[in-house]
């Protein structure tokens, strides 16, 4: 499978690549873990999602793509000139919310209705409290995250942070996982009880 094989990209997609690029921002998720995104989103009516980590919306605007007109969309991300750039993409669209917060606080106050699938794609929710987002997914719901396998930027001693990781969701009952050689390395859980 290569790039060229994807060929249901977010109309929007481009846009938002070459913008990456224009602010130098580097550490865009690819097209692998996107079109994962949208067919998972897809099999979600009226579902209602998370992403953490927004950047300025790569991965958002296939989630967005998957969406029925009736799901809603929560994004969080710390760094309010991304926020801004994705929300001139996005701010149009009533379904999708763009938080400028800090992840752990959002994911500490949050007392809304459960998830069907959470994307956690910043530390906050993937390293660190886990267990608080585990626990916000309604059964049947996905919890997925990237970059499970060696990356050429991970800081030294990253891998034992991703191994932790491995293993709390292993451990985890209610949740059933599994691992991707897809994208930068997927882990795929679903909450079954
Ligand atoms: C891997 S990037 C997200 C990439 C994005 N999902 C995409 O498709 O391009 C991680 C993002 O998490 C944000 N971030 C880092 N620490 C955070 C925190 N404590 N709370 C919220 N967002 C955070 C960064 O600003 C960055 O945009």
């Amino acid at each position: 499978m290569n790039d060229s094989n994807i060929n249901n990209i977010p109309e929007i997609y481009a846009d938002i690549a070459q913008k990456s690029i224009d602010i130098g921002f580097n550490m865009p998720s690819d097209l692998y873990v996107g079109t994962l995104l949208k067919t998972l989103v897809a099999s979600k009516p009226q579902g209602n999602f998370l992403e953490l980590g927004t950047g300025i919306g790569l991965s958002l605007s296939w989630m967005v793509d998957g969406m029925d007109k009736n799901s809603s969309l929560t994004t969080i991300d710390n760094d309010p000139e991304l926020i801004g750039i994705a929300n001139q993409y996005f701010g149009h669209d009533t379904r999708i919310k763009l938080i400028c917060a800090d992840g752990t606080d959002w994911i500490k106050q949050y007392e809304g209705p459960l998830f069907n699938l959470v994307f956690a794609d910043a530390w906050p929710g993937k390293y660190s409290e886990t267990g608080q987002i585990l626990d916000l997914i309604s059964i049947g719901g996905f919890y997925v995250v990237d970059d499970m396998s060696q990356q050429p930027n991970w800081p030294e001693g990253h891998e034992d942070n991703v191994q932790g990781l491995i293993s709390y969701l292993e451990k985890r009952a209610d949740f059933t996982i599994t691992k991707l050689d897809w994208s930068t390395g997927l882990i795929i859980a679903v909450k079954s009880f």
